[in-house]
C-alpha cells in the first residue's frame, strides 16, 4: 500500500488489531491502515476491493491509498478523501499521482478521482465506483499543457525559470479579461455572481503561505477600490474555529496548487453553511478549482519549484481584475482611475520584464549578503504583504532566518535586533507612505543597521540613504506589488545558489500541502 495522507483514528484501530493479536513494525498509521483492511478481508472472507470498500467507512482523516494485491498484481485498488488523486490514461497503461502535470510524459488524458470513490485500475481498464459499489463514469479531461511547460528550458533551475517567466504570465492571466481601451474586464467564472459580490457586506480570503500574503495584498486593494470589508484568513485557522458565516458571504479561495488541505475544507466548510465560494486557483481541474462555485484561474502554468513565485504576481492580477470590477460596478471607484489602472496593468508585463534585468546586480548583492545571520524585511501599505513574502521567500530558499514586519511596527520591538551585522530590506517604492518609510530608513541607519531598498527609479534621496538598492520602474501604488516582490524573489534565489543548497526542493517542504 502506497498511502499519502493522515489517518486521524488510527490509534484506536491499533487497539482493536492489538487484542486480535496484531504486532506492529512500525509507529506509522499506514501500518495500521494496512492490517485493518487485511483484517476485514479476512473476517469478511471478501476480496481487497470489497474490504477496503468497508474499511474506509470507518475510517477518519484526509488521504490517498493506493494498494495492490499480490494474489491479482495487475489491479490497484485506489481511493481518496482530502487528498488529491489523478489517474492518467494511457494505451494500454494508466498512471497514478497526486498531480496531472508529471504524466504529461506519457499521457495528456486524466481523470479527476473525488473524495469517497473507489478506482479499480488495471493497464487497459479503469472502473471508477463509489463506496455503495455503485459504478460511476469516468470523466475524462484533456491537459491543455505542453511538456516544455515543465521543463526547465535552459535555465539552471525551475525557480529561476519561473520568476523569468512572470511576464509572460501575468501576460496570460490578462490576454482575453482586460481590454484597456475598450474599458472592460471580462471574467465569465466570477460574471455569474457579480450580484452577489456587489451586495455582499463582506468577503474573506481564505489561503495559506504565499497565497495567503496575496490575499493580504488584495485586501488593501479592495477596501480602497470597493470600499468592501475585506477579512484575510489562514485557512488552517479559518476551518477550526467556528466563524460566523452569513448565507451570501463572499469568500475567495486563494490556491496555486489547488489541493491544499487547510483551504480546501476551509471552503468546504463555509460552503456548507451558505457561503458563495470563488476560486483564484492556478492548477485546472483540482479539488478547490472544483470545489468553488466560480472563480479565475490564474493561468501561470505549472510551477514546479517549491517556492512560489509567478503564481503570487498571477494571484495579484486576478485579485486586482476582480476588485477593479467590483469597483466599477459598485461604482466606488471613479471613471477615470478605473480607467488609468486598466492601462497600467496592461503594462505590468513590460515592467515586470524591465525589474528583471537587475537580475545580475542582486545576484551580486546575493553574494555579499548571503551570510547574514538574520533579516528584516519591512514595508507599509500595499508592499507590507510583500515584505511578508520577501521574508518568506528567503527563509524557504536559504533557510536565513528572516522576518517580515510592518515598517511602523519597528518601534514596538524588532528595532532591538538592530545593529551593524543586521540587513533590513526595506519595500519602500513611491506610494502614499513613501516619506514615512523612508525616515523608518532613516531609523536603521542612525542604529547602524544595512538598509537594502527595494525603490521607484529615479528616487535618489532613498538611494543615498541605503547601503545598496534595487530598482522597480514607477507604476500605481495599487500595482506596485506585482513588480516590488519580483527583486526579492530573485535576491531569495540568488542567496538559496550561492549557499549550495537545493532551491527548488527545499527541505522540509512539499509542493502542496494536502496534508495538514
Ligand atoms: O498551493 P497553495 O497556494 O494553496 O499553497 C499555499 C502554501 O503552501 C504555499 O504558498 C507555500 O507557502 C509556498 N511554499 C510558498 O513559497
Amino acid at each position: 500500500m502506497i498511502h499519502n495522507g493522515i489517518i486521524e483514528n488510527y490509534s484506536q484501530l491499533k487497539k482493536e488489531l492489538t487484542n486480535l493479536g496484531y504486532v506492529f513494525e512500525s509507529d506509522t498509521d499506514t501500518e495500521v491502515l494496512l492490517n485493518f483492511i487485511e483484517e476485514i478481508k479476512k473476517n469478511n472472507n471478501c476480496g481487497l476491493e470489497e474490504a477496503v470498500r468497508i474499511a474506509l467507512k470507518r475510517v477518519t482523516g484526509a488521504y490517498v491509498i493506493l494498494l495492490l494485491d499480490e494474489e491479482n498484481p495487475d489491479t490497484i485498488i485506489a481511493a481518496r478523501k482530502g487528498s488529491p488523486l489523478v489517474i492518467g490514461v494511457g494505451k494500454g497503461e494508466h498512471f497514478l499521482g497526486s498531480d496531472a502535470s508529471p504524466m504529461l510524459e506519457y499521457t495528456k488524458e486524466v481523470v479527476y478521482v473525488n473524495d469517497y470513490e473507489l478506482a479499480i485500475i488495471r493497464p487497459d481498464e479503469l472502473i471508477l465506483k463509489n463506496l455503495g459499489n455503485e459504478k460511476l463514469t469516468p470523466y475524462v479531461q484533456k491537459l491543455d499543457l505542453e511538456l516544455a511547460a515543465i521543463e526547465k528550458g535552459g535555465f539552471d533551475h525551475f525557480m529561476l525559470k519561473e520568476i523569468f517567466e512572470q511576464p509572460q504570465t501575468i501576460y496570460d492571466c490578462l490576454r482575453g479579461r482586460l481590454d484597456a481601451v475598450a474599458g472592460t474586464i471580462t471574467m465569465s467564472g466570477i460574471q455569474q455572481y457579480a450580484d452577489q459580490i456587489v451586495n455582499a457586506n463582506r468577503i474573506v480570503m481564505v489561503a495559506c503561505g504565499t497565497s495567503w500574503h496575496a490575499g493580504l495584498v488584495a485586501e488593501y486593494i479592495f477596501e480602497e477600490l470597493c470600499r468592501i470589508n475585506v477579512e484575510v484568513e489562514y485557512a488552517s485557522e479559518f476551518r477550526y474555529r467556528n466563524p460566523v458565516i452569513h448565507k451570501g458571504d463572499v469568500i475567495i479561495a486563494i490556491s496555486q496548487s489547488g489541493e491544499t488541505a487547510d483551504t480546501l475544507v476551509a471552503i468546504e466548510n463555509a460552503k456548507q453553511k451558505g457561503a458563495i465560494i470563488l476560486g483564484v486557483v492556478n492548477v485546472v481541474g483540482s479539488s478547490i478549482a472544483r470545489t468553488s462555485h466560480g472563480g479565475a484561474y490564474t493561468h501561470a502554468g505549472p510551477e514546479i519549484g517549491v517556492a512560489s513565485t509567478k503564481a503570487f504576481t498571477a494571484q495579484l492580477a486576478v485579485l486586482t481584475m476582480i476588485a477593479l470590477k467590483l469597483g466599477y460596478l459598485r461604482g466606488t471607484i471613479s471613471e477615470e482611475r478605473y480607467r488609468n489602472l486598466l492601462t497600467e496593468l496592461e503594462q505590468i508585463p513590460e515592467k515586470v520584464a524591465w525589474t528583471l534585468q537587475q537580475s545580475e546586480h542582486i545576484k551580486a548583492l546575493a553574494e555579499k549578503y548571503k551570510d547574514a545571520r538574520d533579516f528584516l524585511y519591512l514595508g507599509r501599505g500595499y508592499n507590507f504583504p510583500v515584505a511578508l513574502e520577501g521574508a518568506l521567500k528567503l527563509k524557504e530558499i536559504s533557510y536565513i532566518h528572516a522576518e517580515g514586519y510592518p515598517a511602523a511596527e519597528m518601534k514596538h520591538g524588532p528595532i532591538a535586533l538592530v545593529d551593524d551585522q543586521l540587513p533590513v530590506v526595506f519595500v519602500a517604492t513611491r506610494d502614499a507612505y513613501h516619506e514615512k518609510v523612508v525616515s523608518n530608513m532613516q531609523e536603521i541607519k542612525a542604529r547602524k543597521g544595512i538598509v537594502i531598498s527595494v525603490i521607484t527609479e529615479g528616487d535618489s534621496h532613498s538611494t543615498d540613504i541605503s547601503d545598496d538598492v534595487m530598482i522597480v520602474p514607477e507604476a500605481d501604488e495599487i500595482l506596485a506589488p506585482m513588480l516590488s516582490v519580483v527583486p526579492l524573489q530573485l535576491l531569495a534565489y540568488y542567496i538559496g545558489v550561492a549557499k549550495n543548497l537545493d532551491v527548488d526542493k527545499p527541505r522540509n517542504l512539499a509542493k502542496s500541502v494536502t496534508v495538514e
